[in-house]
């Protein structure tokens, strides 16, 4: 039997070993995915916190039920740990690590580059390997191979590679194991799509890692979409969240100069809606903010430059998003301006900083930068999210979650709506705040006291 065929017995019989390496918003799920199908699972992190909490059957993570990850934690179906040498007991090993950007904007492949270390130094052969993490096109091949291909030299499981080796190139080692890349598309706080039956796009760079990786994947996905190469899959993932920047940016563009003209952006986008083909609606806000959408063009802008190829498009609609916390600051400086009042002085309560509904996520939220902002004009800044009981400010430092209650709306001189919670009621904050800026057209009847993006 090749290795591949051994690998795909073992699937076949529901006897393979999968760790995930990195349990966070996307790593967690898909483990607990692939031990609720019964797959003994491992899941490796560097925050032994987390490992803790997760072998005590302590949930950290929203789109989980409790009662689920205690279930497979009880069941011994998962566990997680910090000893990366048990990587050796996995037939798969996948990837969910941060791709965040350095403070150049450039892309910081740390921890990518950590984990194919730590494979490199202890997967066993013919082990499948798969990167779930955003980044850019050619990463699978062209940054991964290269350093589990390096580290692969000191692993005792291929002692017939020795250190200075010169044929450990990239293209002699890689048919000793798997590589592929599958994208992660989850979308936390969606009631209707979770990892289970977002449909999953996969690319290896050998058939029968196309073939090792769908068998895998089929147990905790329901539908999986295979292409003809890692790069592929690469630029899927890239194509989908630019498709979404670019429509937030055009609308965001459209909402200022439909504020100008006065037309209320909300009525035409309702009226396009109706067209029953060609047109897909977004809704304009304060600006983009989560892990992807904000950070995406950046990775895709660092190859291109390889390429010599500039995305003009992609920068314009960055542009546009980079300016609508300020916007929205002017916004709020406006309706206070329109009560005689100043920036500098005034109470402004946030309600949410989370950068979608329902979420606990603030990461590159646009509510952040905004209370920067209003906070660097002489703002005094509080905040209210259900989700999100502590913030950290860059001016401001740790900021604490403040009770939304009749009291708390009717001492601020303004309240600004910048997350649309579900557990926000209108009626009572519309009753008890003396002004309002609403930015996320949760207020349908403006009266004399709320303003509107
Ligand atoms: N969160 C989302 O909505 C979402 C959606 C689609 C894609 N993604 C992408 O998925 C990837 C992971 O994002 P996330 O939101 O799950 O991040 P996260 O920060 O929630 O989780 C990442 C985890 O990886 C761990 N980690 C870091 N370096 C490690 C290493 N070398 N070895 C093992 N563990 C390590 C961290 O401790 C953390 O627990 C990113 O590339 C992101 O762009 C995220």
């Amino acid at each position: 039997m090749t290795t591949a065929q051994q690998l795909l017995k073992k699937i076949e019989d529901n006897t393979e070993v999968v760790g995930i390496i990195g349990l966070g918003y996307v790593g967690l799920p898909l483990a607990v995915s692939f031990a609720e199908a019964g797959v003994k699972t491992l899941g490796f992190d560097k925050n032994p916190a987390k490992v803790e909490k997760i072998n005590h059957g302590d949930n950290y993570i929203q789109d989980i039920r409790d009662a689920v990850l205690r279930e497979v934690v009880d069941k011994v179906a998962f566990s997680a740990t910090t000893d990366f040498s048990r990587m050796a007991e996995c037939d798969a090993l996948i990837i969910a690590v941060p791709t965040p950007l350095d403070r150049f904007k450039k892309p910081d492949m740390r921890y990518i580059e950590s984990a194919c270390t730590d494979i490199g130094r202890y997967m066993k052969p013919g082990t499948f390997i798969c990167l779930e993490s955003t980044t850019y096109p050619t990463t699978t091949e062209d940054f991964m191979l290269p350093i589990i291909g390096e580290n692969i030299k000191t692993n005792p499981h291929f002692n017939d590679i020795s250190a200075s080796d010169s044929k450990a190139t990239p293209k002699n080692i890689a048919p000793r194991f798997f590589l592929a890349y599958s994208p992660e598309r989850v979308d936390p706080g969606n009631p209707s799509f979770h990892t289970r039956n977002t449909p999953k796009v996969l690319g290896a760079m050998t058939p029968e890692g196309l073939e090792i990786g769908t068998k895998l994947y089929a147990k905790a996905i329901d539908t999986i979409h295979p292409v003809s190469s890692p790069r592929v899959a690469e630029m899927v993932k890239i194509l989908e969240n630019t498709y979404r920047l670019i429509n937030i940016s055009l609308i965001n563009e459209l909402a200022l100069l439909a504020g100008k003209m006065d037309i209320n952006i909300w009525e035409v986008i309702e009226a396009a809606k109706t067209k029953p083909f060609g047109f897909q609606a977004f809704y304009p806000g304060p600006g983009i903010g989560g892990h992807c959408i904000p950070l995406d063009p950046f990775y895709l802008e660092h190859i291109a430059k390889k390429y010599n190829f500039d995305l003009s498009m992609i920068h314009t609609a960055g542009h546009i998003n980079m300016r609508m916390p300020h916007y929205m600051y002017i916004k709020i400086a406006t309706a206070l301006n329109r009560h005689k009042k100043a920036v500098n002085g005034s109470t402004v309560l946030f309600l949410g900083v989370a950068y979608k509904p329902n979420i606990n996520d603030e990461r590159e939220s646009p509510a952040l930068e905004i209370m920067e902002i209003v906070a660097h004009k002489g703002g005094k800044v509080q905040y209210h999210d259900p989700h999100i009981p502590t913030v950290q400010t860059h001016g401001q430092g740790a900021l604490t979650s403040i009770p939304l209650t009749a009291e708390t709306l009717g001492q601020a001189d303004v309240v600004v709506l910048t997350t649309n919670h579900s557990a926000f009621e209108v009626e009572f904050i519309q009753k008890h705040a003396k002004m309002i800026v609403d930015m996320r057209n949760m207020i349908k009847e403006a009266g004399d006291k709320v303003y509107k993006l």
